[in-house]
């Protein structure tokens, strides 16, 4: 079978493994669909703890069962399933174990025709998704949907800012906020971004490059009860300023690296907090499928490519005129 496999710190080369020997507990999923995340591209360039070389990339995926390791799973066999891509998350709901990883490093993940994964992995596919669709939810989905509902405690009628709109994550999380009734708030760093932002009916969006003031602009809407980021960097303080008495931020990424300083006076007084939040449970996995069959939410796609295009189209996981997924069909 195909696979793309990490060769070396920056290379990725296609090979030809040999089909997975099914154990038991284990089930063999013939990837139907699968799609891009920014990790793969991190680990790619090294930038992941845990790397192993050898190994195929990618966590998410959706296809069909085409065999199971145990006759009691034989109900599988034929099914679209969506794969969950935590790894022995653990007990606790509010953290991950310290043996918790993610489907595609270290352990093999989806870029390759067939994906070798523990049974209780397999979920169905939302009736209303097609494979395409189903590969763009796992990672971002679950991300997005801790950080707002678990963490966040979002509720109906609050204000909440999602910052980078353009970014995989934001927008499942723009999704599910708006389909909470939220008022939802974006910023991008692309003007043709926010354009489609408010096309899709968010109440305000501004370019994280041209509004320097957001104190000003944001006080004018009675505040934000949520923000939520992966961009981190010294704007977190802007965010500080902006949001309610008692207003929370959660980060789950920071892509432009650690604030050189924060104002904790305005936190204390203020009552804020700042949270961490990683992909999530294997509990929220499930209650993520099911809001997104519960509101229809269908994710935004960037472009669907074919499967042979997938090692060329790493670098395109950065692009900045990128809005939505790209998946490959396999
Ligand atoms: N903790 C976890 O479980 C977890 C899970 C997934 C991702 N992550 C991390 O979260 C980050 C985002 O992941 P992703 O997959 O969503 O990546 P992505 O699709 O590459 O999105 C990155 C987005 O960041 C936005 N951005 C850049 N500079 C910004 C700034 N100064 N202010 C606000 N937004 C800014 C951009 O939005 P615009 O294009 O709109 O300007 C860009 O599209 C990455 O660092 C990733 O490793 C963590």
């Amino acid at each position: 079978m195909k696979s793309l496999v990490l060769i070396a710190p920056g290379q990725i080369e296609w090979r030809e493994l040999d089909k997975p020997i099914v154990t038991s507990g284990k089930a063999l999923v013939k990837m139907k669909g699968i799609a891009l995340n920014r990790r793969d591209e991190w680990i790619k360039q090294g930038q992941y703890p845990n790397i192993r070389y050898g190994g195929t990339l990618g966590s998410d995926g959706a296809g069909i069962v085409d065999s199971v390791g145990d006759e009691k799973d034989n109900a599988w066999i034929g099914k679209e399933v969506v794969i969950n891509p935590n790894i022995g998350w653990g007990p606790d709901p509010n953290v991950q174990s310290k043996n918790y990883s993610i489907l595609g490093m270290p352990v093999s993940g989806t870029f390759s025709e067939y994906c070798l994964v523990d049974v209780d992995r397999l979920q169905q596919i939302p009736f209303h998704l097609d494979f395409l669709q189903a590969a763009a939810l796992p990672l971002g989905g679950l991300t997005a949907f801790r950080a707002l509902f678990r963490q966040g405690s979002l509720q109906s009628g609050q204000n909440i800012l999602i910052s980078g709109f353009g970014g995989g994550v934001a927008q499942f999380a723009f999704l599910f906020a708006r389909a909470a009734g939220a008022n939802v708030y974006v910023t991008s760093g692309s003007d043709e971004k926010i354009a489609r932002a408010l096309k899709m009916g968010a109440k305000g969006a501004y370019n994280y490059k041209k509004e320097a003031n957001y104190s000003e602009l944001w006080k004018t809407k009675g505040g934000f009860d949520l923000i939520i980021d992966s961009a981190g960097g010294d704007q977190i303080n802007n965010y500080i300023k902006i949001l309610k008495p008692g207003g929370k931020i959660v980060f789950y990424g920071a892509t432009n690296g650690m604030p050189s300083k924060i104002d904790l006076y305005r936190m204390f007084w203020n009552q804020l907090s700042l949270q961490g939040s990683t992909m999530g449970n294997d509990n929220e996995f499930i209650e993520m499928l099911s809001f997104v069959s519960k509101h229809q939410i269908r994710p935004i796609i960037d472009s669907i490519r074919p499967f042979s295009k997938l090692a060329e189209s790493f670098a395109d996981i950065t692009l900045p005129n990128k809005v939505g997924k790209i998946v490959f069909k396999a």
